[in-house]
Formats: C-alpha cells, structure tokens, sequence
C-alpha cells in the first residue's frame, strides 16, 4: 500500500512569540517539522507534501535540506486545517493508496503509533488518532459510538456534555487519498472559528455511509507545542527519554541528566559518557568509545575504543578511527584521523588528513584559512609534530616525518624527513645573571625612593 504525508507547517505560531516560524524552532537540535519528517518516514511513504504558509521560504529550505524529495506547497492565507490539506490536492492528483496528515508542531508521535493508524484502514474508511486527555483543555473532542467515530467537535463548537468527553482528536489522520480530497471538498466554514476544520471530514465520510475508527496512543506523542514554556518542558521529555534509551541500550552514562542528545544521536553499546557531554546534530560514538568530561559533539564519528575529551569539541566532518584520542582544548573540524593518531593537548585540526598512529603535540595548528579560501593539511602515517607547529596549509607532512617545536612549515615535508623551521637559538655567555642582577637592583632602588 503506497502512503503519501501531508505534514501541515504554514501557522504562524504567535503564541511562541517569535521572528522564526514554529516549526523551525528545535527540539533536540532538530527543528520541530524535521521531527514530524522522521516520524512519518516510519510509513515508508511515496511522497511526502509539507504545506508552508508564514515564513514559506525559511521552512521550504529546511523541509528541502532534510529530504530533497519533498514536495512543497504553499497556503498563502492559514484559513483551517482542512484548507491546509486542500493546498496539497494537487501534488497527490492521480496518487494512489492513503494520505496520512501530521502537524508540524507535534515532534512525539512515534513509528509504531503510525503503522498501528496505517494498519487500521483495513477496517476502516477514515482513521482518527485519538488519545485520551488528562486535561482535555481546548482539543477537539471525539464523539464516538462504542468503537465507531461519528464526528469529531472542536473545543470552541462543543456543548457541555461533549466538552466533559476526555477522548481528544490529535489531529494525525488517515484516509484513502481519493476518498479524504472528496471529503475536504465538501468541508464548510460556519463554525465558532470561520475555519475550515479537517475534523469536520468524519462526520461528512459518516453521512456517506462510510466508516471511520479511533487509534488511541499515549498522551505524552501527541504532545504540540505551542509556547516557550511547552518547548522546553518537550525539550525535557526529550532528553530523559532520550538518556533512559542510551542507558538500556547498554550506555554508561556517568550523570544522565547533564548529557544532552540530539533528536539522531547514536551512541554504541558500552560506550562511556562522563558528565556534562553535549551532542549536536549527526554524531555517532561506537561501541567501547569514552567521551571524556564537558566535551562538545556535532556532526562526529568516533569509532570503537577512541577517547574524547576532557573538554574536547568535534564539530562537523570530524572523522576518528578507532583508538584515536582527542586531549583537552582539541578542537577537529572536517577532519580524519586515522586509528590509533593521537591529538593530546591545546590543538586546532581543521580541513585535515591525519594518518594512523600520527602524533600531533600541545599546541599544533593546521592554519587551513588564508582569509578567503580553506585549504588542506595531509600528516601521513606515524609522523610526529612537534609542539607549537603550525601547519601552513596547503601542506604535506610526509609519513614517519618530524617536526621540530615551534616551527611554522609552508612547504611540504618528505616522508622520514626532519623539518626545522624556526629561528636558529643564540646563547649569551653570562648575560641572563647579569641582566637578573641589574632589574633586581633597579627594583630596590625604587622601593628605597
Ligand atoms: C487541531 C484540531 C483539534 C485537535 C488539535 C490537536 C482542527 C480543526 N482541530 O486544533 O481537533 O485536538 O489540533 O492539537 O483540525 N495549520 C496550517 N494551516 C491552517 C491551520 C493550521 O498549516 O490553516 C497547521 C498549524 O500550523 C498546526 C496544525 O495545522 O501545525 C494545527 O493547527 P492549529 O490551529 O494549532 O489547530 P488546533 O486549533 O490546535
Ligand atoms: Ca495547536
């Protein structure tokens, strides 16, 4: 069965008080319509449509940067949920199988809740999720006879007696595509909002004499977000959600509520995390590799048995092979290191090719930025930088060369080479004592006066 998502992303969401629009604000460092996106993809679909409205263009690239595929269509006035989907008619002209909405603002709904709403089409022309509220506030209510769906009233059009029904519409949905475009086309606007609400389709499909059924799932994955305050209390549901995973997935997490994961960290079994370790979007950290103590991860790869940190930071294109170790105040960014290369101390390895078993000393800067171009540094297998090199890239350090302390090298040094590039020393017989003995004797001069 081939399915197509409709992920509605065009409100404003003025409750957020806020210049970027909604859904764009992260979660986990991943916006809030990427976290719809990933969990839609659960459903394997053919094609996926996001329906942008306020910041169009902002949300359209971050929509085309997370799946290129991705159809985007625009609602230029926000006039109901079932306009919204409207907008997407056209993109899904001729698509056969099902469309299953999501919202944009709801990052929580997991896979197996979307293929339990998929799997219920078998039975049922129109598939509503609903969940069961704790405080059912102002969701709409759904008003169901035994296990059959009759319509679904919003909070505003309720009577009392419906308001009291604690059964919520999450607002996720599911119906044959053909089927769901006919619906909307008859939905009106003469409600407490003016809206046209996509709710209204199910008691539409009812008077059709077709059927529609309920998928309940736990409060909690319904979850929108709506205001500062709801983003970081999702944000905190997030990441102790987030750290109970890691630690049954056989993680050691030294302090679990001072790490933060990314929405698609992935940490390998027996890895070890020390406190106060922050993971950014795109990291990956293999079985039996330790991250060392306020260390700062984005866009990484560190293979098994490597050592990260104390306050080591990787950022994007940071590629470490296994046995590697990253020392404190190492910065890497777009960079392999090969297995077992060692950067210790105090060092910035950027735009970089280092070969296995590589010894980089405290203090060695790949200079991969001229001001207007970035360029590449090579360290081949089992070379050893001197303390205080800088690298003067583009630059070549052949394999098992060195560099003598403090030199800056611009050219390119052969393999088994010894390269020196540094003022030669001069020694002054006496002259360090004498000098002593003359700033001492000026001090006590000084203090006398
Ligand atoms: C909607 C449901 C309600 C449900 C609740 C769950 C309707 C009429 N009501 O109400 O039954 O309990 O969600 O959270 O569907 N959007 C657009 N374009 C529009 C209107 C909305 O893209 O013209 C998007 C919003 O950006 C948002 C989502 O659709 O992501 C839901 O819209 P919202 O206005 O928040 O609906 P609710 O009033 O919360
Ligand atoms: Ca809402």
């Amino acid at each position: 069965m081939s399915i197509s998502l409709v992920i509605l992303a065009a409100g404003q969401g003025s409750r957020m008080q806020s210049d970027l629009p909604k859904v764009l604000h992260k979660l986990a460092s991943c916006p809030l319509v990427v976290h719809a996106m990933r969990a839609g993809r659960a459903l394997d679909p053919e094609r996926v449509v996001v329906v942008v409205g306020h910041g169009a263009e902002q949300v359209a690239a971050v929509v085309a940067d997370e799946d290129p595929q991705a159809q985007i269509v625009t609602q230029p006035e926000q006039l109901g949920t079932a306009h919204a989907v409207d907008q997407a008619r056209g993109a899904l002209v001729g698509q056969a199988g099902d469309v299953v909405v999501l919202y944009g603002d709801t990052p929580f709904i997991r896979p197996e809740t979307l293929e339990a709403l998929q799997a219920a089409r078998a039975a049922h022309d129109v598939v509503v999720l609903g969940f069961h509220a704790a405080d059912p506030g102002r969701y709409g209510r759904l008003v169901a006879n035994g296990d059959r769906l009759e319509r679904i009233v919003e909070f505003k059009d309720a009577t009392e007696d419906e308001r009291a029904i604690t059964l919520c519409n999450s607002g996720v949905l599911c119906a044959d595509r053909a089927v769901l475009f006919d619906l909307i086309a008859e939905v009106g606007n003469n409600n407490a909002s003016g809206e046209y609400y996509l709710t209204d389709v199910v008691a539409l499909a009812r008077a059709k004499g077709l059927s529609a059924g309920i998928v309940t799932c736990p409060e909690a994955e319904t979850l929108g977000i709506n205001t500062r305050a709801e983003l970081a209390a999702a944000e905190a549901a997030f990441q102790a959600q987030a750290r109970r995973d890691a630690m049954e997935n056989g993680v050691t997490l030294q302090a679990p509520d001072t790490v933060i994961f990314a929405q698609d960290t992935f940490l390998g079994r027996d890895s070890v995390i020390e406190p106060y370790v922050v993971f950014g979007p795109d990291v990956t950290v293999e079985s039996g590799a330790t991250i060392r103590a306020f260390s700062h991860l984005e866009g990484a790869h560190v293979s098994r048995g490597a050592v990260v940190g104390p306050y080591a930071r990787l950022r994007p294109g940071a590629e470490l092979a296994e046995d590697v170790r990253i020392g404190n105040f190492v910065e890497v960014k777009n960079a392999q290191l090969g297995e077992g290369a060692k950067v210790n101390h105090l060092s910035y390895v950027g735009d970089a090719d280092v070969g296995a078993r590589a010894n980089l000393g405290a203090g060695t800067v790949t200079c991969n930025y001229d001001g207007v171009f970035k360029h590449r540094t090579t360290i081949g297998e089992g070379a050893f930088i001197g303390s205080s090199t800088m690298l003067v890239a583009p630059v070549t350090v052949g394999a098992g060369a060195l560099t003598g302390s403090g030199s800056v090298i611009t050219r390119d040094v052969p393999a088994g080479d010894l390269a020196l590039a540094r003022a030669e020393q001069v020694n002054k017989p006496g002259l360090g004592a004498k000098l002593m003995d003359m700033l001492r004797a000026r001090k006590a001069q000084k203090n006398k006066g």
